[in-house]
């Protein structure tokens, strides 16, 4: 485990919440935090222009802000984000859950949708300052934890089409039970036949605002199926399964193999996606990153060749999977979802990240 520090790469000003929420409310809460609905009471704040750099990084009150109408990200949505979560273990330490990957990919996302780049040790501190300074925030019960959600975007006031020379970085944080409704519920997916996520050359592979808007019209049309979640085909031959509105996928073969789209150009590289591959090796599965097709998905259950199917991603964690839908026709599972390959890796991780078992890669980072 990496031991958080208290030498901060940038100066954090503190302004305390004068009327933080009461402790009686907090844990009523905490009893029942669902997912993104209710917020910590500070959040982090630092500027850039192209001028200063960064700068005036402060720990605040949660409040909502004010924006000029006329600034950028509000028309042409350069804006990028992350999740990562924040976990109590049971000697009462708190940890995330390797934040470097996520300041990692959050560098990428800023190259690609032409933001500045944070400099890692100053995205890793500003989480610390945060979940430490909202530390009685981060639940202990079950599998909840405390989901913290970097984001950045344009905030020059200009409508001229060109990259924001003023940026806002922020950090805010939100008590997290289950993602979905029904906790472990296994989930219906419905197959997008119309609509694509992203293309090679586009922003696929950045975790940008506009790609979950541009999937919100086929998550609308899963909906009205009676479905949870979309599933994406490739843009160009719309047969390679890319991945979900906001998830990977693996599919599970008889034989034990763990197979998951390959890293397209197009996909988002998910931090849970990684440490699947890694844990699923350490529990002896073969793991495979390669092109899965639409028809290798539904033949592969038809000939019982694929046993478990499941999405993965911070907010979800593994999410069994119960059901393909598509216009005109559904496939159910070959076995009840969750099955136990899925189970035994969604535990693995779990109890990492709560702190039951070794941390072997050494993917914790204590905060405090
Ligand atoms: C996450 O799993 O953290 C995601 O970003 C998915 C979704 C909540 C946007």
């Amino acid at each position: 485990m990496s031991d958080g520090t208290t030498l901060r790469s940038i100066e954090f000003a503190i302004r305390p919440n004068p009327a933080p929420v009461a402790e009686g409310r907090r844990a009523e809460i905490l009893a029942d935090p669902g997912f993104g609905k209710y917020f910590t009471d500070h959040m982090v704040a630092i500027s850039w222009t192209a001028e200063h750099g960064w700068h005036d990084a402060e720990i605040r009150p949660y409040a909502p802000i004010a924006m000029d109408p006329a600034s950028a990200v509000l028309h042409y949505a350069q804006a990028i984000f992350e999740g990562l979560k924040a976990y109590r273990h049971a000697d009462g330490a708190v940890v995330t859950f390797r934040p470097e990957a996520n300041a990692a990919r959050f560098a990428r996302s800023a190259g690609r949708m032409a933001l500045p780049e944070l400099p890692a040790d100053v995205f890793v501190d500003a989480i610390d300052a945060l979940v430490t300074t909202d530390q009685a925030w981060v639940p202990s019960l079950g599998e909840q934890s405390l989901y913290v959600r970097p984001l950045m975007f344009a905030s020059e006031v200009f409508l001229g089409v060109k990259p924001a020379g003023h940026v806002t970085f922020l950090v805010i944080a939100s008590p997290a039970g289950a993602y979905f409704k029904g906790g472990l519920k296994p989930v219906k997916i419905w197959l997008s036949e119309e609509y694509t996520r992203a293309a090679a050359g586009g922003t696929g592979a950045a975790k940008c605002a506009g790609n979950y808007a541009a999937s919100l019209v086929a998550q609308q049309e899963a909906i009205a199926n009676g479905c949870d979640q979309v599933a994406f085909l490739d843009a160009v031959e719309r047969r390679w399964v890319e991945e979900l509105g906001g998830m990977n996928l693996f599919f599970v073969g008889a034989d034990g193999t763990l197979r998951t789209p390959v890293l397209s150009g197009s996909i988002l590289e998910g931090v849970t996606r990684d440490s699947i591959l890694t844990l699923a090796a350490d529990m002896g599965h073969r793991v495979e990153q390669t092109r899965v097709s639409i028809d290798d998905w539904r033949e592969g259950v038809a000939s019982g060749e694929i046993v478990e199917v499941f999405a993965c991603g911070t907010a979800a964690v593994l999410t069994p999977v119960e059901s393909l839908h598509w216009r005109g026709g559904s496939q159910a599972m070959p076995t009840e979802a969750p099955g136990p390959v899925t189970t035994a890796i969604r535990a693995a991780l779990l109890d990492i990240q709560h702190g039951r078992s070794p941390d072997r890669h050494g993917w914790l980072h204590k905060v405090c």
